[in-house]
């Protein structure tokens, strides 16, 4: 099993504008059967992982609780759960949580799906296997953070899909 960062990400390296708005990502065109695509990275993943500002992007912008796999949030605050969904709600460090999180994805892979700075917090822990960037071509000059910590990565594909770079890269343990 593997902890994967998948995100996409603006080419200045933001993954949302200061205000959480995903307008600039949304606006572009996807090819979901293109290399490292969505359709085929969700179907490895057995556990979620995500801070609470991209939470409570998912509550405000999703009409329906898409996902069957249990969701970890980083959170102090006290959100709501949407109908059918499995959100479990932890606070401190990913060493602290990772073998709940790890047993709850029952040896297949779980996707850190953002912050950057969560993202940043399982590569300082020694817990991220993985980055998945997809780099839209837009520069936003300001926001979110797609890393927050300086990190040698080995790169080990990159593609084009529509106007996306796709790129995955391995951390180094
Ligand atoms: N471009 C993309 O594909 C993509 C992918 C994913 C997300 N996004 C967007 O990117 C933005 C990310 O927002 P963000 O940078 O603020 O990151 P975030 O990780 O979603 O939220 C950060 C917040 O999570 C909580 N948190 C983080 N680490 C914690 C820890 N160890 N223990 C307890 N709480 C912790 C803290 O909030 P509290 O202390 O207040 O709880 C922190 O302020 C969102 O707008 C999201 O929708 C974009």
């Amino acid at each position: 099993m593997a902890t994967h960062f998948y995100t996409a990400a603006s080419l200045d390296g933001f993954i949302a504008t200061a205000d959480h708005l995903l307008d600039w990502l949304f606006a572009q065109d996807f090819d979901m059967a293109g290399p490292m695509a969505y359709p085929a990275f969700i179907e490895r993943i057995s556990a979620l992982v995500m801070g609470a500002s991209t939470y409570a992007w998912l509550l405000r912008h999703q009409d329906a609780w898409e996902y069957s796999q249990p969701a970890w949030v980083f959170t102090h605050r006290k959100f709501s759960v949407p109908e059918g969904a499995d959100v479990r709600f932890v606070q401190g460090s990913p060493s602290e949580h990772i073998d709940l999180i790890n047993a709850s994805a029952e040896g297949k892979d779980v996707w850190v799906m953002g912050g950057g700075d969560l993202a940043s917090q399982f590569a300082r822990d020694g817990l991220l296997d993985e980055l998945w960037i997809q780099i839209a071509p837009v520069t936003l000059g300001s926001g979110q953070p797609l890393f927050t910590r300086a990190l040698q990565l080995d790169l080990l594909e990159v593609a084009r899909t529509r106007d996306f770079v796709c790129t995955r890269y391995r951390v180094p343990r």
